[in-house]
């Protein structure tokens, strides 16, 4: 089983953790809110697509979660997250009704993968597939394209339950107005009104093509494909990418979310890990080796932290890559890999919060 990591709450010192103070929050959406922050001394650096962790503490307790900026660096003078609620979730929905201006929050700086660099000759067609809350990196990257790359194209293709559900609604349509010609926002709804007249229902493989057979900038001979958003739609998006054969290295994707019991409960009936022992690993961790046993049924993070081993971590769901280290020796059950790329899984990368030992001589260094 995992467990939620609810620690006590503790000042971290470190040069990731910083403090931001909240300057202004925009709800968006009847269930989403923008939060901006005022810009630090120095400033908060970060890349357009990027997320950061908010460390709250909620009930006595420390709670750790992912956000994305929605900003981008080079148009938005203050940095934001957009934060969508989750039916039940703890901190989505503290977000959503307990902060207000004035308020500093501790966070882990930026990090993520989900970036692109830009070049003011690139000349490049963005495909963005975004569902829900999947559009806040996807909005920050777009801006950035756009400001930074005058040549280059995008094409966003937006799911959202219904009308009013729709987030930044009005700063995509000015956006669109804005770059005429280079945005073009294409909005699927799954329970629209009566009279919405835009695609509806499920984003399935056949509307993604239809939507880019339809759209042909002959002159863009590099497409990227952003995608973000709920499970379904990223798998339909790429799996409908790859069919139409679009190499792997232009699809890049961020999940939100990933149930590890459901994934580890799937690999234990396909026989796929190793038995639950109590394990001792050794970690490395900024020049200091730490020896700690992980109890049966425990992810290497889990025990880490019990032994106050101050390990990085973020969302806890193998996906943001905050927890990565490099396994020096041994093996690993590793339940959920969806954050790391295939070059890194081959160079021995593993994520701890989604890792249990396989094997009494693990050995890991976290850089
Ligand atoms: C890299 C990264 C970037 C992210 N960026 C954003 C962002 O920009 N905006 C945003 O709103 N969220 C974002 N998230 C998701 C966010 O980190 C939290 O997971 C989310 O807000 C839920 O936290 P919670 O405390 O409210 O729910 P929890 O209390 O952690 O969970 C409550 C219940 O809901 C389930 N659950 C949690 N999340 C989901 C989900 N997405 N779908 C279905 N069930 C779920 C849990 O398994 C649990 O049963 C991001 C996540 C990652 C990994
Ligand atoms: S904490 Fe996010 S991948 Fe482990």
């Amino acid at each position: 089983m995992f467990n939620l990591f609810k620690r006590k709450k503790e000042d971290h010192k470190g040069s990731q953790y910083t403090s931001l103070k909240i300057r202004e929050i925009v709800r968006e959406t009847p269930d989403t809110v923008t939060i901006y922050f005022e810009q630090p001394e120095p400033y908060l650096e970060y890349k357009a697509g990027q997320y950061l962790t908010v460390i709250l503490d909620i009930n006595g307790k420390e709670e750790r979660r992912s956000y994305s900026l929605c900003t981008s660096p080079y148009v938005d003078p203050h940095p934001g997250i957009t934060v969508k609620r989750v039916r039940g979730g703890l901190v989505s929905n503290y977000l959503n009704d307990q902060l207000r201006p004035g308020k500093t929050i501790e966070i882990m700086k930026p990090m993520g993968h989900f970036t692109t660099d830009y070049h003011s000759q690139n000349q490049r067609h963005f495909v963005m597939i975004a569902g829900g809350s999947g559009i806040t990196p996807i909005m920050g990257i777009t801006k950035s394209v756009l400001i930074n790359e005058p040549q280059s194209k995008v094409t966003l293709i937006y799911c959202s339950r219904s009308e009013n559900e729709i987030i930044f609604k009005k700063a995509l349509e000015d956006l669109e107005s804005k770059y005429e010609g280079r945005l073009m926002v294409i909005h699927n709804l799954s329970q629209p009104s009566d009279s919405w007249t835009g695609l509806k229902g499920r984003l399935d493989s056949q509307k993604i093509k239809d939507i880019l057979s339809s759209i042909s900038y002959p002159e863009l001979k590099q497409v990227e494909y952003f995608l973000c958003g709920p499970e379904g739609i990223m798998e339909t998006a790429e799996s409908t990418l790859l069919g139409m054969g679009v190499d792997s290295k232009f699809i890049h994707k961020e999940s939100f979310y990933s149930n590890l019991e459901a994934k580890e409960e799937e690999l234990k009936a396909a026989g796929k890990l190793a038995p639950e022992l109590t394990r001792e690993v050794e970690v490395i961790l900024e020049g200091e080796t730490y020896h700690f046993e992980v109890p049966a049924g425990k992810t290497i993070l889990e025990a880490g932290l019990d032994h106050d081993v101050d390990m990085p971590y973020s969302c806890q769901s193998g996906l943001c890559t905050a927890c990565r280290g490099k396994l020096l020796s041994g093996k690993v059950d590793m339940i959920e890999d969806a954050g790391l790329s295939k070059s890194e899984i081959e160079e021995g990368y593993i994520l701890c919060c989604s890792s249990k030992p396989a094997s009494s001589d693990v050995k890991i260094i976290i850089e």
